[in-house]
């Protein structure tokens, strides 16, 4: 089915996704599930309501991750929540009760629009997780 492919992934070029162009593939928010039921879950909870079995032992609870947008006016805002994933600067939301994942910074770079029309190589796993957050967002 070679050729199928090529026009798929020649289709979507086509159609302006600039990231489908890549030689890889975008990952997009089911690849984000198994990094976040694996690495967060425990205290954002499977649902990313906040609830995970260490919510409770926490002194400051685990956000509510559905939330983020509601909180924010309605909009995602993207790149404050990939600094706080990623700890590569210190906002105000990431204190000392949030660990920093380093390890998810590991692998290739996928050029990524953050809403400001400029592609910044970022790292596939955070990505994968910022398209799954962004996908359970809250709408009301
Ligand atoms: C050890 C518990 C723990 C784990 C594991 C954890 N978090 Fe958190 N997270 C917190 C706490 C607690 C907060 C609230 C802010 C604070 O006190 O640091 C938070 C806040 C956040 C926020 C900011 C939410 C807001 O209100 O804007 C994001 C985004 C977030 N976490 C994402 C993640 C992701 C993605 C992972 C997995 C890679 C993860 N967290 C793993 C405890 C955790």
């Amino acid at each position: 089915m070679r050729p199928t492919l090529i026009s798929l992934t020649f289709g979507a070029c086509a159609a302006g996704l600039i990231a489908a162009c890549t030689p890889e593939e975008m990952p997009e928010a089911s690849d984000g599930r198994g990094l976040f039921i694996a690495n967060c879950a425990v205290c954002h909870g499977a649902d990313a309501k906040g609830d995970g079995p260490m919510a409770r032992a926490m002194e400051s609870a685990p956000s509510d991750l559905t939330l983020i947008a509601l909180r924010n006016g309605g909009t995602f805002p993207a790149v404050k929540v990939l600094s706080t994933i990623d700890g590569y600067t210190k906002s105000s939301i990431s204190g000392p009760n949030m660990p920093e994942f380093g390890a998810l910074l590991d692998g290739d770079l996928v050029p990524l629009d953050t809403g400001d029309g400029v592609l910044t190589p970022t790292p596939r796993k955070l990505v994968a997780l910022l398209e799954y957050i962004e996908s359970v967002q809250a709408t009301r």
